[in-house]
């Protein structure tokens, strides 16, 4: 019998391995993969790789600071990440401190629902105001934010008590938490310093935020969750310094995980002491570190230290940036990467020899989907969400904001040459970019309740 959709000859590219076969879809799934297989619509994919659709299991759209928001909505964000190729992304709640957690997720999802054209779920945020209302943890769980994110940074962090109850919380209805690891102190600390002495450009924001106490705030929470017994991952490992404590940990068999981005991948400091606004476009917490350490980053993923490349994509404005300029610590802090993370992954890491094929899925696809809850997602074999990618490695694309679909109106990687990008994107069986052009509207994305089974 004839599939809905068949994928012909293409490079099948897993966490296991590369292969040349057809991939048959039938309704949403996955329903076969072999030899001359017939379907309605056949896509022929020789010479190209075909791939799970990329997760990205941290973005920041339409995130408010204050008086502004992240420039991406849930609509322009993730269009831009189908055209990278991603086809999940997952996304944050931010309660109000008068709100119960059900509550701040449906006011989340409300935002969110009639404009996402991929799949996406959602991190519950606890913050010191949730501190009160942990026993509401159960709840958001059984709703599908099976993942709660814990701040060791900013005005909403928690200390090592109140981490403590958090872990705890979180803990007891097998949730996993996830962890922005800094030393606040000392940043505050540095930050007074260095502004008090005049010393107010966006080079002195990296110096703020040293590479070593990233790492000591990363070990502090390691110890705390070994202390509590939980599993953690921790966001945004910028430097060797964090991944030596996590590595550590899981040699001792602590169930730690991390993962790192692009922007620690393939950026140095150096951007910080560009002229003007564009010293302060790059401002993203933790800081873009110096060149020697996006090698500790590649040798990470490549052995298992860390295992996921997400974008943090968080993106303002150069206005917004610009009203930092007389004190970089108030520039708004992050960052865009959606739509070129699969590529640059592809690019900067398989084409330069730092991973394979194989580890390059498992890091963008497999591995997030796997440890946030994910189980149809981020593979290719029978039964999955036809969640695919045609990818061209060949194609260069030379980036520039005016050919990218995110809306901050700059991009770090202006400039670059990248190799790879991918051709078509399929999100549950239907074709949604082609030819490029987005063929799906607003919508056609779904909230992606999400849990860890029995515990
Ligand atoms: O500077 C950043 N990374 N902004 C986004 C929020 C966060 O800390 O992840
Ligand atoms: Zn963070
Ligand atoms: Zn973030």
């Amino acid at each position: 019998m004839a599939f809905d959709l068949v994928i012909k000859n293409g490079e099948i590219v897993t966490a296991q391995g590369v292969y040349r076969a057809d991939v048959g879809v039938r309704g949403e799934r996955i329903a076969a993969i072999g030899e001359s297989l017939q379907g309605r619509r056949e896509i022929a994919a020789a010479g190209k790789y075909v791939t799970p659709g990329a997760v990205d299991v941290h973005v920041h759209l339409e995130m408010p600071i204050g008086d502004i928001a992240s420039t991406d909505d849930f609509y322009t964000g993730t269009r831009a990440a189908a055209f990278g190729g991603t086809t999940t992304i997952i996304d944050f709640v931010e309660p109000e401190p008068e709100e119960t957690l059900l509550e701040a997720l449906a006011s989340r999802r409300a935002c969110a629902d009639d404009k996402v054209v991929i799949d996406y779920g959602l991190h519950m945020t606890l913050g010191p105001a949730e501190i009160p209302k942990l026993d509401q943890v159960a709840a958001a769980y059984a709703a599908g934010c099976a993942s709660f994110k814990l701040y060791m940074a900013y005005d909403f962090r928690l200390n090592d008590g109140e981490m403590l109850q958090a872990l705890t919380a979180v803990h007891n209805t097998n949730g996993l938490p996830i962890v922005h690891a800094e030393n606040w102190d000392v940043i505050t600390m540095l930050i007074a310093e260095n502004v008090g002495n005049g010393r107010t450009t966006p080079h002195y924001h990296p110096r703020s935020r040293p590479a070593k106490m990233e790492g000591e705030a990363a070990g502090r929470i390691i110890n705390l969750a070994e202390f509590v017994g939980t599993r953690l991952y921790v966001f945004h490992v910028s430097c060797g310094e964090t991944v030596d404590r996590i590595a550590t940990a899981r040699q001792r068999g602590l169930p730690i995980y991390g993962e790192t981005c692009p922007q620690y991948l393939l950026l140095d400091w150096s951007l910080y002491d560009r002229p003007g606004v564009l010293g302060a476009l790059p401002v993203c917490s933790p800081p873009i570190r110096a060149k020697e350490e996006q090698a500790r980053l590649w040798q990470a993923l490549s052995r298992n230290h860390l295992q996921a490349v997400s974008t943090d994509h968080c993106p303002f404005t150069m206005a917004e940036k610009e009203r930092g300029l007389g004190d970089y610590s108030q520039i708004p802090g992050g960052v865009p990467s959606i739509e070129v993370r699969f590529t640059a992954v592809y690019s900067a890491g398989v084409r330069a020899g730092h991973l394979s094929l194989p580890q390059w899925v498992d890091v963008c696809c497999t591995t997030p989907a796997r440890l946030f809850g994910l189980p149809r997602k981020g593979q290719i074999a029978v039964g999955y969400d036809a969640d695919l990618v045609i990818f061209d490695p060949e194609r260069e694309m030379h980036v520039s904001p005016k050919t990218l679909h995110e809306t901050a109106g700059w991009t770090l990687y202006e400039g670059m040459t990248l190799h790879g990008w991918p051709e078509m994107t399929i999100s549950h069986g239907q074709v949604i970019v082609e030819d490029g052009e987005l063929v799906v509207g607003m919508g056609n994305g779904r909230f992606l309740r999400r849990g860890f089974g029995k515990m």
